[in-house]
């Protein structure tokens, strides 16, 4: 790791600037790996996260974890620092108004070319444990039932395995409020015990859980007709997000679906393609 040679060295470093120069290094290889932005108000949070880390490691202060993580162990390491500074709070038909758009506007001509035996693919990107994902499946298969016998699939990934591993379980603590709020959930998903349940098969069959860092290469092939990236890009900085619209834009078909966060906004060159189409919605063109 480099160190920064333009300014003078201080000759008595407090404690306090160097536990502020190790964070500013933390916070860039986070940055360069993820694209998440710990900014000044995330900082005490992520600092009690990472003491937690550097106790069960035996690791003295924040400057030797730097040294960890530029060591040879440092790959491994910088993997479970990313499980422990993303945010992964979720909940089933979060934003409902997502829902009830897909299932007057968008849902009735994907479901028509599914009837007529074309594929539809829909993109859980940043899907945390699966609750994104799922609560789509039950959409939809509660506006069309014989979607299950359609080649309609929904990927989920996340750069979190932990979440991945929680979404692939398919097992959920879900509230009688939250059933009353949204009765589907009492539809397709069966109590196991207490508040736990487990969502049925059939809504589990239509969802792929997968790995995948949204900075990195997107291994997909083939093109999706609906995106839903919601309240991932609030993580990243504004550079990020505008390099990231247009990769959005290269995996969606011409009048496919973005659907982001209710505080995010595509901005950058990508408004071009991306019209809006309702609250937080656009559709692609060409
Ligand atoms: C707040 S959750 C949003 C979950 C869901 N989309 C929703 O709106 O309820 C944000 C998720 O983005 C994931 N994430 C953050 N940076 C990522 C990246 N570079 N690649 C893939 N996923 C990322 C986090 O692990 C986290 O699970």
């Amino acid at each position: 790791m480099s160190s920064d040679v333009s300014a003078p060295a201080d000759p008595n470093p407090s404690p306090h600037s160097s536990e502020d120069a190790a964070f500013g290094t933390i916070a860039s290889i986070l940055q360069a790996e993820t694209g998440i932005e710990l900014t000044k108000g995330k900082r005490g949070l992520a600092i009690s996260r990472l003491s937690r880390r550097l106790r069960d490691l035996g690791v003295r202060d924040l400057n030797a974890y730097c040294d960890l993580l530029s060591g040879p162990k440092g790959a491994a390491e910088l993997q479970e620092m990313i499980l422990l500074l993303t945010t992964n709070v979720t909940r089933f038909f979060r934003e409902p108004h997502h829902f009830d758009a897909l299932r007057s506007a968008i849902l009735p001509d994907l479901m028509e070319k599914a009837r007529a035996g074309a594929k539809v693919r829909i993109w859980s990107a940043g899907c945390s444990s699966g609750e994104e994902a799922f609560s789509l499946a039950m959409t939809i298969l509660d506006a069309f039932p014989e979607a299950a016998s359609w080649d309609v699939r929904i990927l989920a990934t996340d750069i979190d395995r932990n979440v991945i591993d929680v979404g692939r379980r398919g097992r959920f603590r879900i509230s009688e409020e939250e059933k009353l709020a949204h009765p589907v959930l009492e539809d397709f998903t069966e109590r196991v015990t207490g508040d736990n349940h487990e969502v049925c098969k059939v809504v589990r069959s239509m969802v792929q859980f997968g790995c995948l860092n949204l900075q990195h290469p997107w291994p997909m092939q083939g093109k999706f007709d609906v995106v839903l990236c919601r309240n991932v890009v609030i993580y990243f900085s504004q550079e990020t997000q505008q390099r990231l619209w247009p990769r959005f834009a290269n995996v969606m078909q011409d009048g496919g679906h973005l659907i982001i966060g209710h505080s995010e906004r595509v901005t950058g060159p990508a408004v071009k393609r991306f019209k809006p189409a309702g609250v937080t919605y656009y559709e692609l063109s060409a």
